[in-house]
């Protein structure tokens, strides 16, 4: 039941309607009985900033970003966080007492999160990280905060490579040539669209990573993609990408709706179905 008094939230982006969040979050209002409801917010780029003004004005406790809106949000927020200023996107929006919106990224957290929830102890030795658009720069934020002392960005086009390295001082590798850096490597991460259905599969020599080391795939379209089911094969551990996405939204929900929701088994297979 939705009442006069219930709170507000939801994903705006353009297009929206591909967006998991709404069953996502609504899964999470439903259990714990909220009066409350989380919906798609249309929004095409020309009238982002005026929503960002209206939305709080109707009453929206908060809401998501998705693309293509996340980096445009950071002009629209009064105040951003420090994961939001150094991956330069915001995805979490919270309206405060005041009025006034903090623009947070809870990118790197939901990736850590899954991370640790998936793999348990990784040795923060040397991760790889395959790929270096957005999603490649809230993994190596978040790489940084879990103390990983040589982190090695690849990408196919190099020069985005050596642009991420160079912001967050780590390295880069030539993409022909990564395997050669995966040897010492604890930790393998694919940030690309390679493997996503409808794209080609991703390729990687798994047979160089030592046998602790962990892989993991941001991809969550197919769940298990063929890079995870390679590692699988090879007595490797590896992370699933939809835990990222679920564990992301965790904080926003929080903050807008007052109780901290569970990440479980279940809701993974909900979300799937
Ligand atoms: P996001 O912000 O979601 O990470 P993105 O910025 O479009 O998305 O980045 C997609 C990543 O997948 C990039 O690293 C991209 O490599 P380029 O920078 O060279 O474009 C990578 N990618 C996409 N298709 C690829 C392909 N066919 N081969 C190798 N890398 C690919």
């Amino acid at each position: 039941m939705i009442s006069g008094a219930a709170r507000l939230a939801g994903v705006m982006g353009w297009p929206v309607s591909h967006s998991l969040s709404p069953k996502l979050h609504n899964y999470w209002i439903k259990q714990l009985q909220l009066d409350a409801a989380y919906l798609p917010l249309s929004v095409h780029a020309d009238n982002v900033k005026d929503e960002f003004r209206a939305l709080p004005k109707v009453g929206f406790a908060g809401w998501n970003v998705t693309v293509p809106h996340k980096e445009v949000a950071l002009q629209c927020v009064d105040e951003v966080d420090e994961a939001a200023r150094a991956i330069g996107a915001v995805n979490t929006v919270t309206v405060r007492a005041d009025g006034s919106l903090l623009g947070s990224n809870t990118d790197a957290y939901g990736f850590a999160q899954n991370l640790q929830e998936k793999a348990g102890k990784i040795d923060a030795k040397k991760a790889v990280v395959l790929g270096a658009g957005g999603a490649a720069r809230a993994v190596v934020f978040a790489l940084k905060k879990e103390g990983f002392g040589d982190i090695v960005i690849t990408n196919r086009t190099q020069k985005r490579a050596e642009e991420l390295a160079e912001f967050f001082e780590v390295k880069a590798a030539a993409w022909e040539e990564y395997a050669k850096e995966l040897g010492d490597a604890t930790l393998l991460v694919n940030t690309t669209t390679l493997g996503m259905a409808g794209q080609p599969e991703l390729r990687v020599r798994l047979e160089e990573l030592p046998k602790d080391a962990v892989v993991a795939d941001i991809v969550y379209k197919p769940l298990l993609t063929e890079l995870l089911k390679d590692a699988q094969a090879r007595g490797l551990r590896t992370v699933t990408g939809l835990g990222m996405l679920i564990h992301q939204a965790v904080p926003g929900f929080e903050a807008w709706f007052g109780l901290k929701p569970e990440v479980t088994p279940q809701l993974e297979e909900y979300l799937l179905s």
